[in-house]
């Protein structure tokens, strides 16, 4: 018999520097590519589960509003709950209650918190554990957890490991791989998060992973990726910003650029973004100051750079951009979970 204890799932938000961009099989989460991404540290989801009795159904909240199973935005985290409890069996519903420590609809996406944090919670208030180490003794691998989580949303599958994290397409579905390659002691990188705008975005990247193929851009950009994967672990291994930033702009510079490329095309940019990287990249030079962008499937922008930095690009970003528009985080070292 479990025990029905209230967990707190904590996970932790990512930022890819190799973008996943694009899938081989949507219904196995299987990317068309590798990627490569650092888990943060303050911007994450925390989400309380209760086993219920049983008759009721599972509930769900964000940030203290309820959200039900037909509402278009909230589906997929109904459908994650019914994929993970038939495929374990696990009968109990579930209480759940999540919010995101990030300020909501800043248009940072959340589904790779989210989802970790769902699959993790679940599986732990399903399992009466309360530790990660008594999840792994249940049969629940870290990378297992990972794997399941990438099921609900592809980049939570990163947001279970610490540090540094590679996924890893392999040969099919079945030899994908999610492992952490470097602990965050290794490199303490600085993520400083600039809100461009605040909406949601009209296109999921869902809807982009689709389109990518259209792209004349994609086959190319898909068939370089290993070498820049390579680049990137190399300058990560040495821990050399002026090697690993200019991979980054590129990188999200192609991603956006498949987007826009597409026969639907997807513009996630917007006019405000251009500005801002232009005026950064001259920052750069003139400041000397080794800061680099990347950006999700949106119009925010990230600046990465090492921590002797930070303070530097806090008073030049101070006469450019409203302190509320600023979100400073760090590298982070995974996911934990409490229990009550
Ligand atoms: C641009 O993980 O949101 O952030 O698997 O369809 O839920 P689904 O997609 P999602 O895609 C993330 C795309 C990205 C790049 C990345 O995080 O690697």
């Amino acid at each position: 018999m479990t025990k029905s204890k209230t967990i707190k799932a904590i996970v932790p938000t990512n930022i890819a520097l190799l973008k996943y961009w694009g899938k081989k099989d949507e219904k196995e989460q299987w990317p068309a590519n590798d990627s490569l991404s650092i888990t943060l540290n303050s911007m994450r989801t925390e989400t309380k589960i209760t086993p219920l009795e049983a008759g009721e159904e599972h509930t769900f909240s964000l940030n203290g509003i309820p959200h039900q199973r037909d509402e278009a935005s909230f589906k997929k985290i109904f459908s994650h709950l019914d994929y993970l409890s038939e495929k374990f069996n696990f009968s109990k519903k579930l209480k759940i209650e999540s919010i995101n420590t990030f300020p909501t609809a800043c248009g940072i996406a959340s589904s790779a918190s989210g989802f970790g944090a769902l699959t993790l919670g679940a599986l732990a208030a399903w399992s009466g554990v309360d530790s990660i180490e008594d999840l792994n003794k249940k049969g629940f691998s870290l990378e297992e957890i990972a794997h399941l989580a990438r099921m609900g949303s592809g980049s939570a599958g990163r947001s279970v490991m610490g540090g540094f994290c590679h996924w890893s397409p392999g040969g099919s579905p079945k030899t994908q791989s999610i492992k952490s390659v470097f602990p965050k002691e290794h490199w303490d990188l600085r993520d400083t998060v600039v809100i461009i705008a605040k909406e949601t975005k009209k296109i999921s990247s869902t809807s982009g992973h689709r389109e990518a193929w259209t792209s004349p851009l994609f086959a190319p950009r898909l068939a370089e990726l290993p070498n820049r994967l390579s680049l990137m672990l190399e300058a990560i291994k040495d821990k050399d910003i002026s090697k690993l930033g200019p991979l980054l702009e590129q990188e999200a510079l192609e991603m956006h650029g498949v987007a826009m490329s597409c026969s639907t095309p997807v513009q996630y940019f917007s006019n405000k973004t251009s500005e801002f990287l232009s005026w950064i990249r001259t920052v750069r030079q003139k400041e000397k100051i080794q800061v680099y962008f990347t950006m999700d499937a949106g119009p925010n922008v990230h600046l990465i750079c090492e921590e002797n930095c930070v303070e530097k690009l806090r008073k030049i970003l101070q006469n450019r951009v409203p302190s509320e528009a600023l979100i400073e985080d760090r590298i982070g070292s995974g996911p934990h979970l409490q229990s009550f």
